[in-house]
């Protein structure tokens, strides 16, 4: 049987989970524990304001999380979206793959598998952003905002220059090949920044945020995730690659595909992929992106820039 060469690519701020994934890998691990550990380092990161608990809130102040991931081996998948309480929810996505017939746990329900798969809670951490938001609905009040709606307050918070300063949409992205070559992708996010409650974003929606088949690479990507959704861009770029397409060739088409949406300023997309031979790239819709990749014979991940889109 081949041995592959691991690597892990990732976002660009899934560095330390890079390095937890490729001792796994090292030591013969799989892709999919590789993936599900990387995505718990970041959670548990007190300083990441997109991923886990420590990230920004929905418009109300309550994190709300979102993840999923896949095996490429076998098309499984678990997600879990607007999960209140819960900080670790990659864990939680491959407990509904491997301990239910669903695929996508949403809100109260995603909350009571997890606390029926013995879960422990995470405390809310409180950090200077929601502390200035906070601040500045100080007359209305927070609990107070729960009876009012919220429309119009979502959509000024989730403008590029709102009441924070910018629009906040960050995710983290894992996809790993291990010894064996098996891929295995992880996406896990608190979403749009200041939200409207129960948004959900492209991360746990299978094929938009995230797509892993051993047979022709996997994707997954940051940013604005209703653009993904819209066009099912994970998956659109595996299969462009199925029909043929390389994989630089099958980036350009997925963005291209987001270009016919017409994004407002300050929304974007950003794509990474790994082929089954471990060939990677990253993707942007907007320029200046890096992504990190990370192969077994390297001693620390390394920086790559992302294509940007080109109609040429
Ligand atoms: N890409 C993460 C989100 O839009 O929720």
């Amino acid at each position: 049987m081949p041995q592959f060469t691991p690597i892990i690519i990732a976002s660009e701020n899934g560095r330390q989970g890079c390095e937890a994934a490729m001792r796994i890998l090292r030591n013969g691990g799989s892709a999919l524990d590789a993936v599900e550990i990387a995505c718990r380092v970041v959670e548990d990161d007190p300083h990441e304001h997109s991923v886990g608990y420590s990230g920004l809130p929905n418009v109300l102040g309550d994190v709300e999380l979102d993840a999923s991931i896949m095996d490429g081996r076998t098309l499984r998948t678990g997600a879990v979206a607007g999960v209140l309480h819960y900080g670790n929810v990659i864990s939680l996505a491959r407990r509904v793959m491997e301990e239910l017939p669903h695929v996508l746990l949403v809100g109260r329900g995603a909350e009571r598998f997890a606390a029926e798969m013995g879960m422990q809670p995470s405390e809310q951490r409180s950090f200077e952003a929601l502390r200035r938001w906070r601040e500045r609905f100080d007359d209305a009040g927070i609990a107070e905002l729960n009876g009012i709606p919220l429309r119009e307050l979502a959509k000024q918070m989730t403008r590029p220059v709102n009441l924070v300063d910018r629009v906040d949409h960050g995710t983290v992205n894992f996809i790993a090949l291990d010894r064996h070559g098996n891929l295995a992708s992880a996406v896990s996010t608190s979403g749009l920044a200041w939200k409207y409650p129960g948004r959900v974003g492209d991360s746990p929606i299978v094929g938009a945020g995230n797509y892993c088949d051993n047979r022709y690479g996997a994707a997954a990507c940051t940013g604005m995730g209703e653009l993904a959704i819209r066009v099912s861009t994970a998956r659109s770029l595996v299969l462009y690659m199925k029909i043929g397409m390389s994989l630089q060739e099958a980036g350009m088409e997925a963005l291209l595909d987001l270009d016919y949406l017409q994004a407002q300023p300050g929304q974007y997309m950003n794509i990474v992929a790994l082929t089954p031979d471990g060939d990677h790239a990253g993707f942007t819709s907007v320029p200046g992106k890096q992504y990190l990749y990370f192969e077994a014979n390297m001693d620390e991940p390394a920086l790559a820039e992302r294509k940007v889109m080109s109609k040429e």
